[in-house]
């Protein structure tokens, strides 16, 4: 159950106000619960899991959202996942804000996220301001995401001062896959753990909407959960979060390769679309497709005078 943030206890007046605001853009018309990043604490202190998935365009975003999970993540996982590069180090503001704002089209209840790309916040406190601004006011997002713990606090803080909200994302960072030379578990030993510690409780100080731990004992991150106020989303990080997320093409069999170990698949879309498109492709090849009932035809007058046309010719040339 999603509550919303100012109606508990607020009384009728403030509900019907609320009903009638406008929310990113669309009218919350009741059909279906609008997730803020309020609700999502209370969330938390329910102890009611958070579901995210990614989605990187329309129809998914729309498939996602009409599922009903809680935030919709414009992940910079799409580098590999839409783009096919390898790794998401080279996606760049322009691509990204290119799916957001699909995604944006596709998402009415969900939380809509956008993941800041390599490069776009890193540089210069002043871009990483502008660019965040940007996801929020061209793209549509009310979230956008920040990989790194207390090295990012006062750039975070600076955001959040610009009435962005900002998701944290701790443990193994894929923005820092040069640094943690690969994709590897982060804190496995004592000062690995003290590290994200001390990184969830600067994140946290700092006012973020929710921290993604990602590939982290699961250890770790239950006691990361107990100690910080902001609800933590896992990914590779057990059972102990107060969410979890996975990339929407993990959970489909859309990734190509062998999955990682904490993705559970759901379905096999890689299978659906292969058979769907070989069948598409037998029944053009054996005439199959299309059938009359699935071509258009000619008025019956219009036949009419044009078989006559067609006939006269035809006496003509005899
Ligand atoms: O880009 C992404 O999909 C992510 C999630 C894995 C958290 O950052």
């Amino acid at each position: 159950m999603r509550a919303q943030a100012l109606s508990a206890g607020g009384g009728g007046a403030l509900e019907d106000i609320m009903s009638l605001t406008p929310i990113g853009g669309r009218l919350f018309d009741g059909s279906g619960q609008k997730v803020t990043t309020a609700s999502l604490r209370e969330q938390k202190l329910r102890h009611d899991p958070i579901t995210c998935i990614t989605a990187y365009d329309y129809a998914a975003a729309r498939l996602v959202d009409q599922a009903g999970v809680d935030m919709v993540l414009v992940g910079d996982s799409l580098a590999q996942t839409m783009l096919g590069y390898e790794n998401t180090l080279s996606v760049t503001m322009d691509e990204m804000l290119h799916h957001v704002k699909a995604v944006r089209r596709g998402v009415k209840n969900a939380l809509l996220i956008a993941d800041m790309p390599y490069g776009s916040y890193q540089v210069d406190p002043k871009d990483a301001l502008l660019n965040a601004t940007r996801f929020v006011k061209e793209g549509g997002a009310e979230v956008v995401k920040i990989e790194g713990g207390e090295k990012r606090a006062d750039l975070i803080r600076h955001i959040i001062d610009a009435e962005i909200p900002v998701a944290g994302h701790i443990g193994l960072t894929p923005q820092s896959v040069n640094v943690m030379g690969g994709y590897k578990v982060q804190g496995k030993n004592l000062s690995g753990i003290e590290q994200l510690m001390r990184d969830a409780v600067a994140l946290d100080r700092a006012g973020v909407a929710c921290i993604y731990l990602e590939g982290i004992p699961r250890e770790v991150a239950a006691m990361i959960t107990a100690e910080v106020s902001a609800p933590t989303i896992g990914i590779g990080a057990g059972p102990e979060c107060d969410g979890q997320v996975l990339v929407f093409h993990d959970i489909l069999n859309l990734t190509f390769g062998p999955p990682a170990k904490f993705v559970r698949r759901y379905g096999d879309a890689a299978a659906l679309i292969t058979h769907a498109v070989q069948a598409f492709r037998a029944d053009v090849r054996s005439h199959q497709y299309p059938a009359d009932e699935e071509s258009y035809h000619l008025p019956k007058e219009t036949k009419a005078a044009l078989d006559t046309v067609l006939e006269r010719k035809r006496t003509m040339r005899r």
